[in-house]
């Protein structure tokens, strides 16, 4: 699995995540939802917090190497080793988050609703499905075809990011460069964002059995633009 290889890479490129925390906490209190499963879970960058600040959150996570860090870093911290188009977890959660594009990461529409239908499956009535995902319109836009540079302090570790339209797809192409004993080292991962129809997501939803009550523009609670905004983050709720 890609992200096997980005791993301990990946914290460098989102140093900004914990800023985001509070928001996902307060839209859980907000709604008194006690039980989480986070999708794609990664390091814990969201999770890890969330679960210190005593939310029963778990993980579904595909890639071992995300897996070994999170338990490293929060041992008591449960995550399920799955596929998020095709798990069954016996528990039934009062929120699922779908957090930094995760959604997305995907071949078609067919397996969003899937994912969509494992979702409904995993919550409990009128629980919580909180989707972070890109405003591509704005991303492609701003920047396709550019380039991002993330650098460790001792330099160490680079990694630089390629980003632009290819088909039906919004890649990502990491090229993470360490520097150890054994000299430097270079693997390259690309990341594929299904270019996603936010229409045909909306009816997805509806289809599957959910209503979006929320709309904003981003994890700092920021309103929904969109021709301005970089991410679409929709909040859902199962209709029964
Ligand atoms: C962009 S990272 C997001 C990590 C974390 N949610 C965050 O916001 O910091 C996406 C994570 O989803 C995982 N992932 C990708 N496809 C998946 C799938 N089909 N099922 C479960 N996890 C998946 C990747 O291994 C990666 O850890």
């Amino acid at each position: 699995m890609s992200y096997d290889a980005i791993g301990d890479a990946y914290d460098l490129v989102y140093p900004d995540t914990i800023e985001r925390v509070p928001f996902v906490k307060n839209l859980l209190k907000r709604h008194q939802k006690d039980s989480v499963l986070e999708l794609g879970i990664g390091t814990g960058l969201f999770a890890i917090p969330l679960h210190e600040a005593g939310i029963d959150i778990e993980g579904l996570e595909i890639s071992q190497v995300m897996i070994d860090i999170v338990g490293q870093r929060a041992p008591n911290l449960k995550v399920h080793k799955g596929d998020m188009r095709d798990y069954a977890i016996n528990r039934r959660y009062d929120a699922i988050l779908a957090l930094s594009s995760v959604l997305v990461f995907v071949a078609n529409e067919q397996e969003i609703k899937q994912c969509l239908r494992r979702c409904y499956d995993h919550l409990e009535s009128k629980g919580l499905l909180l989707l972070e995902l890109p405003n591509h319109k704005v991303e492609i836009l701003k920047s396709n075809n550019s380039q991002e540079i993330h650098r460790s302090e001792d330099e160490s570790t680079i990694v630089v990011i390629q980003s632009a339209v290819e088909g039906q797809d919004w890649n990502e192409t990491w090229h993470v460069f360490k520097q150890n004993d054994g000299g430097l080292s270079h693997q390259k991962v690309v990341c594929q964002e299904f270019l996603y129809s936010p229409t045909t997501l909306a009816g997805q939803l509806q289809d599957v059995g959910f209503d979006i009550i929320e709309t904003r523009g981003d994890l700092l609670g920021n309103p929904f633009d969109e021709s301005n905004s970089w991410r679409r983050v929709i909040v859902c709720e199962r209709k029964d």
